[in-house]
């Protein structure tokens, strides 16, 4: 049966860990100078309904290296940018390519496509989830901490996209999560109920310090994320205070880790010093999209065959 990675609460700990111990050895083979064309002669389709810099560039970069080949879709160069359903283009892609990954606006649209499609599909960011961004930030923090459950976690900013990928992550891997952030951008309800359910050690705050106090990991996001851009002057005024800066990095623990997925606005979410200080290792981040998104899609792709009980042309999704 397929595989695939929409949000991280699909997969368990140990399948995560898994990803990131490969991630380990794909990184290492890389810095060798060890090829490793483990999806040669594979395709991998990427769908953008959004901007993209690292993401983009990390898949297509590592389908290459892996020895296999990227497509690159923009909604406005195709037909699903004139309305072709998301089913169609489940069952057309699925013809030609190995695998899907796709960044969208609503997570229901990834999930109607994983549903049509017969090949894995991958979340590169909806409004709900960004998945591949925690794994790059969770293999970050293994790298310069040597683990990444003994560590308590602090976001600041948006309960959104990014903030939803942590509370999963939190749940699964049972590490200390606090978020703050202003009111009335708290994180989505039914996420942080999943989260509650699962037994998670999330504390929710208004107060960034409170969030930062003793903390071995600051994160934070910009203020309005794609899609929110008619709310940035409005946010510009709620989200004041809810910044990472040398207070916040004082707030934290003596040796804490400083990860933004980037793009940063300086002086909006982020201050020049804290990124281009020591305890910044956002670039470290930036990278590790590459070897994390290769291990995401060898193992997904690697043994991936067409679902015998759920052949193509599928019926409806309820
Ligand atoms: N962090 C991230 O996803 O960056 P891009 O928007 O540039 O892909
Ligand atoms: N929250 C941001 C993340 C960008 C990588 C956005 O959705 O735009």
């Amino acid at each position: 049966m397929k595989s695939d990675f929409l949000r991280l609460r699909d997969w368990s700990a140990a399948d995560l860990d898994a990803i990131l111990a490969l991630t380990r050895e794909l990184k290492n083979q890389q810095k060798r100078g060890i090829s490793h064309p483990l999806l040669a002669g594979k395709s991998l389709a990427m769908v953008f309904e959004k901007s993209s810099t690292r993401t983009r560039i990390s898949f297509e970069t590592g389908m290459f290296q892996l020895g296999g080949h990227a497509i690159f879709l923009s909604s406005a160069n195709t037909q699903i940018g004139r309305g072709e359903p998301i089913r169609d283009t489940a069952r057309v892609l699925s013809r030609y390519v190995d695998a899907i990954m796709i960044r969208t606006y609503a997570q229901a649209d990834i999930e109607e496509l994983a549903h049509y499609a017969d090949v894995p599909v991958i979340n590169a960011l909806t409004d709900l989830y960004h998945p591949c961004q925690i794994m790059a930030d969770l293999f970050t923090v293994l790298e310069h901490k040597g683990s990444y459950r003994e560590q308590t976690y602090c976001w600041i900013g948006d309960g959104n996209n990014m903030a939803h990928s942590w509370i999963n992550a939190a749940a699964i891997f049972g590490f200390e999560l606090r978020i703050a952030t202003p009111k009335g951008y708290e994180p989505d309800s039914a996420v942080m109920e999943w989260a509650a359910q699962q037994g998670a050690n999330i504390l929710y705050t208004n107060d960034p310090l409170e969030a930062a106090y003793n903390a071995d990991v600051l994160n934070t996001d910009v203020w309005a994320s794609m899609g929110q851009e008619e709310e940035q002057v409005q946010r510009q005024r709620d989200f004041k205070g809810f910044q990472i800066n040398a207070g916040t990095v004082a707030a934290a623990a003596p040796q804490s880790l400083v990860l933004h997925c980037l793009p940063a606005h300086r002086g909006e979410e982020i201050t020049d010093d804290v990124i281009e200080g020591p305890h910044s290792v956002v670039f470290d981040e930036a990278e590790n999209r590459l070897h994390v998104q290769k291990a995401i899609m060898v193992t997904l792709m690697q043994n991936s065959k067409p679902d015998a009980k759920n052949p193509r042309n599928k019926p409806a999704c309820s």
